[in-house]
């Protein structure tokens, strides 16, 4: 019934945990395929170790709106990264490896370590919001995303998914740039800031961070209908994601899958399977058999 393929991987539910949440380590991707996911993204692995920002890192914001957070790319560097991926693996699902990289160059090398590795696919970062010189600085210039998804293609033979920032006015061009990649991830966090207003200082200390959660699922959901709509690509749908009906207005909009993240902070680890029992839920009140049906339905020819 949610069994879903995207770029020729066949996933038993289109539930995919998000690159940033319980996925540095081997132990923590395991529980998360253990816990009914139907894939997992690992965290964003860049050419050396990196500590990231100094805390705060994350803050909630109020009314259950979602998260403010800049980690700050963190990660023990993809030399260091080889017996995660292997024994992730072990977890039974497919795994994507998430790489950061600050040109083609890097992309490339990070593209074929994760391929050595057995990862299923990769995803490239293209869309960190508050990064020095990674993500979303990369990602808004059609050039650089189109040189980086070219190079990586020709070198690799796994699936490479990019995904794509919604901080800018033209995510149809860059998608559109991004056209050798076999899928588009839409889409990364917004970027945003707190300010603590008894302290008179921004909440993070990295002062930008990228917001995540409830807040942003519109924004999710117009930027999948959109690319959708004008490239007919591939597309795995994120962005505040926290039950069956939001992981069906994704699919609704043209998404084949999702991944979840922040709910894991709201529900539990259990949200996978909470999540896929309220599609199911859905899908048999309203007779219908399997997912891929959905897929896009919602478009207004
Ligand atoms: O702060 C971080 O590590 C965020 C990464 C991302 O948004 O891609």
């Amino acid at each position: 019934m949610l069994e879903t393929v995207v770029s020729g991987i066949r996933f038993s539910n289109p539930l995919l945990l998000a690159s940033g949440i319980m996925d540095e380590t081997a132990d923590s991707m395991i529980r998360i395929s253990k816990s009914g996911a139907g894939g997992i993204v690992t965290k964003s692995i860049g050419m050396e170790e990196r500590e990231g920002y100094e805390n705060p890192v994350v803050y909630e914001l109020p009314n259950g709106l979602g998260l403010l957070n800049a980690m700050g790319l963190p990660n023990p560097g993809i030399e260091n990264y080889k017996n995660e991926i292997k024994n992730a693996l072990k977890g039974g699902v497919p795994v994507i490896g998430s790489i950061f990289g600050k040109d083609a160059g890097e992309f490339l090398y990070l593209s074929k370590r994760m391929e050595d590795y057995g990862v299923h696919a990769i995803e490239l970062n293209l869309s960190c919001p508050h990064a020095k010189g990674y993500g979303m600085e990369i990602g808004v210039d059609e050039n650089l995303v189109e040189e980086i998804v070219n190079e990586v293609k020709k070198s690799v033979n796994i699936p490479v998914w990019a995904k794509l920032t919604p901080n800018t006015h033209k995510i149809v061009d860059i998608a559109k740039a991004a056209e050798k990649a076999d899928a588009l991830v839409l889409i990364n966090t917004v970027r945003g800031m707190a300010i603590d207003v008894d302290a008179r200082v921004p909440v993070l200390k990295n002062v930008y961070g990228g917001l995540s959660g409830p807040c942003i699922k519109p924004i999710g959901v117009r930027a999948v209908y959109e690319v959708y709509r004008e490239t007919q690509k591939e597309i795995v749908g994120v962005g505040g994601i926290l039950n069956g009906r939001d992981a069906l207005e994704y699919i609704m909009a043209g998404a084949k899958a999702v991944q979840i993240g922040t709910a894991i902070y709201y529900r539990g680890v259990g949200v996978f399977h909470e999540i896929a029992s309220e599609m199911r839920e859905w899908m048999k009140k309203n007779k219908v058999s399997k997912i891929k049906e959905l897929v896009g339905i919602a478009q207004v020819r």
